[in-house]
């Protein structure tokens, strides 16, 4: 049974042939999934992608589950998760109508964060670094909260240090290839006149950032477009997806859903 994982990141199962950007973990395939997937036709069992989807643009995007529909064999499912679009845009109008309230106001600061910095960020993890280290400094606990209620994440464990340079004991191929490939981009940035550097070759990783975002309806037509049918929206706890929660791609060991305020959508070949 072959169960592929898009964009895993560090969320992968052994079971699962996991696939992801550059990877330098062994159980992960280093692969740019804008190019053709690695598999012949109706070759795969399932597909599964979280948090993945949202780094394209929507003609990406269409690619790529083209590339799904084409590798799947037929009546088999695909799993697609994506940050809801509909929970903070309607979390935000809640906010802003009742911003009266003193909490209100700073929460404000965090749902516009959520919303717009990482569809907008020039610099490695944007707004949301520099915000989260302030809350985590000044221990405050009101947001602290409200981001573990909306996103799932204890910020003190999660904030991010200022991008640093690893320090390398070994080259492998991967390594050389990448730098080799950051070397090139720093010499064409370069090329660029001052004024337009920063506006041309911004300072976000390559799939950092988030390209077009997606809510009930929006997933599934884009999945129909594409061939897919029988598509429904579920939870981070029901798939239909043989012994899927065994996999814990969804879900903590606790049980907690691993990506809250998210779209949970399957659909079939
Ligand atoms: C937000 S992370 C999600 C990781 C994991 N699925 C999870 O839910 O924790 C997005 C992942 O997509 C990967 N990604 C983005 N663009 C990619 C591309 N063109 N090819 C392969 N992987 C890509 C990134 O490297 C990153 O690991």
């Amino acid at each position: 049974m072959k169960k592929v994982n898009l964009g895993c990141g560090d969320k992968y199962s052994q079971d699962w042939v996991n696939l992801d950007f550059n990877s330098e973990n062994p159980d992960v395939i280093p692969h740019n999934l804008l190019n053709s997937l690695p598999f012949a036709n109706e070759e795969v069992d399932v597909i599964y992608n979280s948090h993945f989807l949202e780094h394209f643009s929507l003609e990406e995007a269409k690619k790529i589950l083209t590339e799904c529909y084409r590798v799947l064999k037929k009546g088999r499912i695909i799993r697609i998760v994506v940050p809801d679009l509909e929970s903070v845009c309607r979390e935000y109008l809640y906010i802003l109508n009742n911003i009266d309230k003193p909490e209100n106001k700073e929460k404000y600061k965090w749902i516009v964060i959520e919303l717009l910095d990482q569809m907008v960020r020039t610099q490695k993890w944007g707004l949301m670094n520099v915000y989260w280290k302030e809350v985590v400094k000044k221990d405050n606990k009101l947001i602290i909260d409200y981001v573990k209620d909306r996103l799932g994440v204890d910020i003190r464990n999660y904030y991010v240090d200022p991008p640093s340079p690893k320090p390398s004991n070994y080259l492998n191929f991967t390594k050389i290839k990448r730098q080799l490939f950051n070397g090139y981009i720093r010499v064409i940035k370069n090329l660029f006149p001052t004024d337009y550097r920063k506006d041309i070759v911004d300072q976000t990783m390559l799939g950092e950032k988030h390209k077009w975002m997606y809510d009930k309806y929006s997933l599934p037509s884009l999945l129909q477009t594409v061939g897919f049918s029988k598509i429904q929206i579920l939870n981070e706890k029901t798939s239909k997806i043989t012994n899927f929660k065994d996999d814990y791609l969804d879900i903590n060991s606790d049980g907690t859903p691993y990506r809250k305020s998210s779209i949970y959508c399957e659909a079939y070949k």
